[in-house]
C-alpha cells in the first residue's frame, strides 16, 4: 500500500517508524517531514498542508492509498473531506468532526446536549456580561477563546482580576466569544481512542508535562515529556471514561450526520465525581505519540487504513505491558525566543541501549550534519518493564547527546512515581 504521511514533528516520526515495520508498506512518502522521517520516508518537500487541491492532485498522482494526518490543523481546515472526494482513504476526522478540537463551543454544546461529564459553562459575546459573571462566580476560574490557539487559549485564573483581564485581552484582540467555566480539580490524564462512527477502540493512555522547568514550574510549553500507560488512569476510570465521555460522544456525531473517525484524544481531569472532560483534540498527542508507539504490537498501517475505512470493528490491537517515557530535548529559550542551527551529536551512541529510540521533532539536516530548527528537537523515549526503568534508560541516553544549546526536564514521570521535585 502506497502512504503519504503529514507532519513534521516527535509525533510524526513515531508514526513513521511504526508505520515502517507493517509488511504491507509500499511507497512511503512524508509531507514535508525531517531527517528522522526520512529514516523511513521519502520526503516530499514545497507543497504546503494547506494546499489542499495541489495535495490531492499529489496523492492522485503517485497512487496513494492511504493518506495519515499528523497534524490538527488540515483536519479542521477540510483535507480529509477532499481526500474522500477524490476517493483517497484519509486517516483523520473530516472538518466537520475535527470541530471536536476545532470549537470549544462546539464541544461544550455538544457535551451539555448529551449530559457527558465536562465543567459547567457559559458563553459571551461581550466582555462586560462576561465579567459580571465572572465576579458573581468568583475565582478560581477558566477563560478560553474559541478556535484553534495551539494551546493558548486557556487561562485558568486565581483571581477574578486575572480572569477579567483574560477576557478584555481575548475580546480586545478580535475574539468574538468567551468561554467561561468552572475550575476542576483533579489529576489530568489522556485517553486515545480510534473511533470509526460508533466503534470506539482505546487505544493507550498518556500523561504529559506541560510546565518548561523541573517541579512543574515555568511557562507552558506544547508539552516536556510523557509517559504511557497513565497509571492513575486504572481500568475502572478507563471503562468510565469510555462509556460516559468518548462512547456518547462518537454516538452523537453519527446521529447529527457528521461521523467521526480517527484518533480521538480525550483530555480527562480525574475528579472526586470521576473523569470529567477538559477537552478533546482531532490527532495524536505530541509528545504523547511518541510513548504510545513504542507499547503498540499490531500492524499500524493495518489499524489506521481499517478506521479510514470503515472496518475498526473487525481490529483487536495488542499492547505491550511495558512502560514508555519519552524526555523533550528542547532549545534554551524555548518555549520563548530561541535560536536554531546548533549541532546535534550522539544520536547513535544514545540508541545504542536497544530500549530506546530518539524521535526527532525540529531538526535539520546540514551537510553531514544535523542541526536543531526549531524549539522541541529532540524526544530520548525509552521502555522497561516498570516506568522507572524505563526513565532511567531515557535519561542515561539523554547525557549521550552532544547539544550544548539544549535542555530538558530531569522529573518526566514523578508524578507516576512519586518523587517529587518541586
Ligand atoms: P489546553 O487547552 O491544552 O491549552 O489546556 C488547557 C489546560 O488548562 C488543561 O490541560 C488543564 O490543565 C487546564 N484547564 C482547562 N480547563 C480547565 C477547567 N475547567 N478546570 C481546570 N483546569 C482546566
Ligand atoms: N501534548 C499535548 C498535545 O498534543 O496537545
Amino acid at each position: 500500500m502506497n502512504i503519504l504521511l503529514l507532519g513534521s514533528g516527535g509525533r510524526e516520526h513515531a508514526l513513521a517508524w511504526k508505520l515502517a515495520q507493517s509488511p504491507s508498506v509500499g511507497q512511503f512518502y512524508a509531507m514535508p517531514g525531517n531527517p528522522g522521517i526520512a529514516q523511513h520516508a521519502e520526503l516530499i518537500e514545497g507543497i504546503p498542508l494547506s494546499a489542499h487541491d495541489t495535495l490531492v492532485t499529489w496523492c492522485k498522482d503517485h497512487g496513494i492509498e492511504l493518506v495519515v494526518v499528523g497534524p490538527e490543523a488540515p483536519l479542521v481546515s477540510g483535507l480529509v473531506d477532499k481526500l474522500e472526494a477524490a476517493g483517497i482513504p484519509a486517516f483523520g476526522p473530516r472538518a466537520a468532526a475535527a470541530c471536536l478540537e476545532g470549537s470549544k463551543l462546539f464541544t461544550k454544546e455538544l457535551c451539555k446536549a448529551n449530559a457527558i461529564p465536562t465543567a459547567a459553562f457559559a458563553r459571551f459575546t461581550n466582555a462586560a456580561d462576561a465579567a459580571a459573571y465572572v465576579r458573581a462566580e468568583g475565582a478560581p476560574i477558566v477563560v478560553k477563546a474559541d478556535g484553534l490557539m495551539a494551546g493558548k487559549g486557556v487561562v485558568v485564573a486565581l483571581t477574578t482580576d486575572e480572569a477579567v483581564a483574560a477576557v478584555e485581552g481575548i475580546f480586545a484582540s478580535g475574539g468574538t466569544e468567551v468561554l467561561i467555566e468552572e475550575f476542576m480539580t483533579g489529576e489530568e490524564a489522556s485517553l486515545f481512542c480510534l473511533v470509526d462512527g460508533e466503534t470506539v477502540l482505546p487505544f493507550g493512555s498518556a500523561q504529559d508535562h506541560k510546565r518548561a522547568f523541573d517541579g512543574d514550574l515555568g511557562p507552558n510549553t506544547g508539552g516536556m515529556g510523557a509517559y504511557s500507560p497513565a497509571p492513575v488512569l486504572t481500568e475502572e476510570l478507563e471503562r468510565r471514561a469510555i462509556e460516559e465521555i468518548v462512547r456518547p460522544t462518537a454516538k452523537a456525531m453519527v446521529a447529527a450526520g457528521t461521523p467521526y473517525r480517527g484518533v480521538l484524544y480525550a483530555g480527562l481531569m480525574l475528579t472526586s465525581e470521576g473523569p470529567k472532560l477538559v477537552e478533546y483534540n482531532c490527532r495524536f498527542g505530541d509528545p504523547e505519540c511518541q510513548v504510545l508507539m513504542p507499547r503498540f504490537r499490531g500492524d499500524l498501517l493495518e489499524v489506521l487504513h481499517a478506521t479510514a475505512t470503515g472496518r475498526l470493528a473487525q481490529i483487536t490491537p495488542q499492547w505491550s505491558d511495558d512502560s514508555a517515557i519519552t524526555v523533550v530535548y528542547a532549545t534554551r529559550g524555548y518555549p520563548g525566543p530561541h535560536q536554531v542551527g546548533s549541532e546535534i551529536s550522539g544520536l547513535d551512541a544514545a540508541e545504542a541501549d536497544e530500549n530506546v529510540l530518539v524521535f526527532q521533532a525540529g531538526t535539520k539536516q546540514k551537510g553531514t550534519k544535523l542541526v536543531s530548527n526549531g524549539g522541541r528537537v529532540l524526544n530520548i523515549t525509552a521502555t522497561g518493564s516498570s516506568l522507572g526503568e524505563a526513565q532511567a534508560r531515557a535519561y542515561a541516553a539523554a547525557e549521550k547527546i552532544n547539544w550544548p544549546d539544549g535542555f530538558y526536564r530531569t522529573d518526566i514521570g514523578w508524578r507516576a512515581l512519586g518523587n517529587a521535585k518541586a
